[in-house]
């Protein structure tokens, strides 16, 4: 059954911090993109001939390479946006125990994701690490899939490809960054940290 987008015009009209409507709808309309390939991949790939895979080339095989990008591309932005708000929510004193007991303090990872938007030019996922049972940052180096860090769960994504701001921040990717990071939905966020057994 194929995959629908995720509506998130509620987004539109300031509810998410620093973002106009027509930067938000040209993001919109990328992440709709993404679903779309993600569906053509996995229809293609319920049919596909899968008898000489192949790693120079084949279409089996190159589906397979490609599905983590539209993927990926789905999911994340998915979390992007659902993590965006407009700055009147707040995070509790047990979320900031939680995010400060991995990074030593809720202003160090603050500092911390700052920094790793500003270093690569995509995504900045915060995952908690089921084998330290900590919240680790993870930069993802290409696309969306590649430098993806194993056996975490994704808490938060944060999107610093530059059609995420480009409309409205031009180059002023700092001051997008901080947008974003002060406008957060904390009621969202804090329900993933349960997801993984935060005492919150
Ligand atoms: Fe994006």
């Amino acid at each position: 059954m194929a995959r629908e987008p995720k509506n998130f015009d509620h987004l539109l009209g300031g509810k998410a911090k620093g973002l106009s409507d027509a930067q938000l709808q040209a993001h919109f309309t990328l992440y709709k993109g993404y679903v779309t390939k993600l569906n053509e991949i996995t229809t293609k790939l319920a049919a596909a001939d899968r008898s000489t895979p192949n790693y120079s080339f084949n279409e089996y095989s190159e589906l397979r390479r490609r599905e983590p990008v539209a993927f990926n591309g789905t999911v994340l932005h998915e979390m992007y946006f659902e993590g965006l708000g407009d700055g009147s929510t707040a995070p509790s004193a047990g979320v900031k125990d939680f995010i400060g007991n991995s990074f030593g303090s809720f202003d160090a990872w603050v500092a911390d994701t700052k920094a790793c938007l500003m270093s690569g030019h995509g995504w900045t996922l915060l995952c908690y690490d089921y084998e330290s049972k900590k919240l680790i940052n993870n930069l993802v180096q290409g696309e969306h899939h590649i430098g993806l860090f194993a056996n975490v769960h994704v808490m938060a994504a944060f999107d610093a490809w530059e059609h995420a701001y480009f409309f409205d921040y031009q180059t002023g990717k700092a001051k997008y960054v901080e947008s974003i990071l002060t406008g957060l939905n904390w009621d969202v966020l804090s329900n993933r940290f349960k997801q993984v057994g935060a005492q919150l």
